[in-house]
């Protein structure tokens, strides 16, 4: 490694030569170069290998991203085997590529130095690399400007075994005034290879994570969002990137990321002149030049990614066994199955109705009792989405003995009680607006624009923080024994402008940032308190779920639409990024199915209920009650097993999904129709079942049978794995039997 003085010297001679004599300079790098040797830094999983390498002028570059090599001696001459030689060399492949210098192609940081200097060089001058325990390290890489006290941390933390890695970027100065951050990727990954395809989950309200796949060509393909709160109402922070050809479940080098960060992202996937692929993904800088004290650390969020040499099959369970091991809250634990009143009542109810509601949930067998929107507001009650949002105290009219009462009584039944809450919201009728229209995110000379009628509070101001601290902690200290929390948040930022960045000299375009960051504070307030309590994230449906938010959230809500056969789709493709423990799916009067169906299909994931099941017929009845059963009796396989995607519903006329305990000793395979055409030749085929034992025996049997009807499954016939996973078994899915859950365990 270099001197500080020879580096020193070294930077003099090559800004003078760069300015006199272009052809000269390559030659005085190479014979600085001859001492000042080349750094190479491996960032390695089990199957994956990405190395960084220092060039002659000590920018770091991304020299490989592919399988582990076998041998390190010959890490440093991977760069050889590619002639990148031409004026773009070394432009494309920076780890970290910064604006206003010799970068000419979409930078991953651009700044705006205190004394307005727009220009930026990051130099490699150190590493380190921590062993987090047996299975994650974390590699630190520290770049400096030469020219200003400027520094970029690149963070890599890697769990080998999931072949997950976690990259982000620490952000410092020491200049004499604030500096401004104009751009500030979390990654900038770049990759070689012929052709690349992307798939990135696109949506809107009962549509989210519609998955577009398509080949990259060059120019640059954005995935982004400028929501303010609900993020992925139109598009996701999760992608899928697959090498070589498009991704399958079972073959093929994949890449499944995600940006963790809970606002405006940005996702740049830029095919260059080699027709190899840059990736740079962060905030999205859009209205966001953040103004950063000297000082002062800014840590960028997360990119996320899992990668597979085996397909996206691969990639999902160990993204799945990372998640429930390392970042959902008690990901390892148990959830509860619940009634919801929403759809059930809406608005309407009072304290009898939701009492007798407590009784359903008791004929049930579900654990809880959620009380969903409509329970507060008493100057302005909460009857209808448009007044009441912002006072949290129960409207007396409708609950006169309090929410207390409500926990009491539904415990007499047996079950636990929770609630919903839309805590960073406000309507323009309500209490809190008259009382603190300063903590409300608008442009004070302009006409408010509402999204269901209600607008955003400024969580860049710590005091709304803490008020939104204490509705929680109030429904908690009054009613200890509260056992779940719906968190909802229907609307987008319009008019973003915060007073209290006015009143403080910050710059309004630190908002869209210190909002997201005032949320986690509050967030982490909540978990310092309340470590264990199961809460569900929802967001007008699914516009909010990441791995951000998952730190702070047992589940999500991912989507208003219930129909189960959209919803077969819906879960499918949610399934490649999230465990079905951190779903949420309910049992809804959407669409047209028998309950069976629509039961069948809730039980991939949490289940629960909001339907009135009083009105349920007999039979109805009985079968929800021994489907509930039967959930209790393979739940912990869902939630903790492992995830077979068998039969894609995108592709075919059924869909097939199955779940395997570790110990590959019992599963369950979930089989639906998705299409009604009268001639449907896929149900002629069996489904080839997934991470069986080949060698062990096992018997399958029909489970979740309407009364009344019978299997045509045999459930005394014994298979080997090995024919199972060969040639199938046929769950004999027809227009008559349209959901077909099969168990499958191991005979001795
Ligand atoms: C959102 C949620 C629903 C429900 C309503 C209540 O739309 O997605 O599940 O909670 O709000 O207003």
């Amino acid at each position: 490694m270099m001197t500080f003085k020879t580096r020193i010297m070294k930077e003099k001679l090559e800004s003078y030569f760069n300015n006199k004599y272009m052809f000269t300079l390559c030659f005085v790098i190479s014979v600085i170069n001859l001492s000042a040797q080349k750094v190479t830094i491996p960032i390695a999983t089990d199957s994956n290998l990405i190395l960084l390498q220092t060039d002659a002028s000590n920018v770091l570059k991304t020299i490989y991203f592919g399988k582990p090599l076998e041998n390190e001696s010959e890490y440093p001459g991977v760069f050889d085997a590619y002639n990148f030689n031409d004026s773009n060399a070394g432009v494309y492949n920076g780890a970290y590529t910064p604006a206003g210098t010799w970068n000419l192609s979409e930078p991953a940081i651009q700044v705006k130095h205190a004394d307005g200097n727009p220009s930026l060089e990051l130099k490699y001058v150190s590493h380190q690399k921590e062993k987090v325990d047996n299975n994650a390290t974390l590699t630190r890489i520290l770049l400096k400007d030469p020219v200003y006290p400027f520094e970029v941390t690149l963070c890599y933390k890697v769990w080998a075994k999931e072949n997950i890695i976690e990259q982000w970027t620490e952000i410092k100065h020491s200049e004499k005034k604030a500096v401004l951050l104009q751009k500030f990727a979390s990654a900038n990954l770049y990759f070689t290879n012929k052709d690349f395809y992307l798939t990135s989950f696109q949506g809107e309200y009962l549509k989210e994570m519609q998955p577009v796949e398509s080949k990259l060509l060059q120019g640059i393909r954005t995935i982004d969002s400028k929501m303010g709160t609900r993020a992925m109402l139109l598009q996701t922070p999760n992608f899928i990137l697959s090498f070589g050809k498009p991704a399958s479940e079972n073959q093929g080098t994949v890449m499944m990321g995600q940006l963790a960060w809970s606002g405006n992202f940005k996702m740049d996937y830029e095919i260059d002149s080699y027709k190899n692929l840059r990736l740079i993904a962060g905030i999205n800088p859009f209205a966001s030049e953040y103004s950063l004290q000297p000082n002062q650390v800014f840590k960028t969020p997360a990119l996320l990614y899992a990668l597979s040499n085996n397909g996206t099959g691969e990639a999902s369970r160990n993204l799945h066994d990372w998640a429930r091991k390392y970042r959902l809250l008690d990901g390892q634990g148990e959830r509860l199955t619940l009634l919801n009143n929403w759809e059930a009542t809406y608005f309407d109810f009072d304290e009898d109705k939701i009492s007798a509601l407590f009784k359903d949930a008791k004929d049930l067998g579900v654990d809880m009792f959620l009380l969903d929107d409509g329970w507060f507001g008493n100057k302005h009650p909460r009857n209808n989405d448009d007044a009441g949002l912002g006072d949290w105290q129960e409207n007396v009219k409708k609950l006169p003995h309090g929410l207390g009462h409500l926990v009491k009584e539904a415990k007499k039944e047996g079950v636990k009680f929770g609630i919903w809450i839309e805590p960073e919201m406000v309507n323009p009728r309500s209490e809190l607006y008259e009382k603190h229209q300063d903590w409300v995110i608008r442009q004070p000379q302009r006409p408010e624009v509402y999204f269901r009628n209600q607008m955003v509070l400024d969580l860049s101001n710590p005091e709304v923080q803490d008020f939104v601290f204490g509705i929680v902690d109030n429904l908690f200290t009054k009613n200890p024994e509260l056992a779940f929390i719906k968190w909802d948040c229907n609307a987008v930022i319009y008019n973003a402008y915060s007073a209290y960045l006015n009143k403080k000299g910050i710059p309004q375009s630190n908002l869209y940032i210190d909002y997201v960051k005032g949320l986690y504070k509050v967030l982490e307030r909540i978990r310092a308190k309340y470590p264990k309590v199961p809460m569900m994230l929802c967001s007008g449906g699914g516009g909010r779920g990441d791995y951000e938010f998952l730190k702070y959230f047992t589940e999500f809500w991912p989507s208003d639409d219930t129909e189960p056969v959209e919803r077969i789709f819906l879960q499918w493709d949610y399934s490649y990024f999230f465990p079905a423990i951190a779903t949420d799916n309910h049992v809804t009067d959407w669409g047209k199915q028998p309950i069976k169906f629509r039961i069948d299909v809730a039980s991939m994931g949490k289940l629960g209920f909001d339907i009135v099941a009083s009105h349920l017929n007999e039979k109805d009845k009985l079968f929800c009650k021994e489907a509930i059963a039967n959930y209790n009796s393979f739940k912990n396989i869902v939630w903790h097993g492992d995830l077979y995607r068998l039969v894609n519903p995108h592709e075919n006329d059924i869909s097939a999904v199955m779940y395997v305990n570790p110990e590959k000793s019992k599963s369950v395979v979930f089989n639906y129709l998705v299409n009604n055409r009268y001639k449907l030749t896929a149900t002629q085929r069996p489904v080839v079942l997934d991470g069986l034992n080949p060698k062990k025996k096992y018997t399958v049997k029909e489970i979740n049978l309407y009364p009344g009807t019978t299997s045509t499954i045999a459930s005394d016939k014994v298979y080997t794995g090995d024919f199972l996973m060969k040639v199938g078994i046929n769950p004999n899915v027809t227009l008559q039997r349209t959901s077909v859950i099969l168990e499958i365990n191991e005979v001795n």
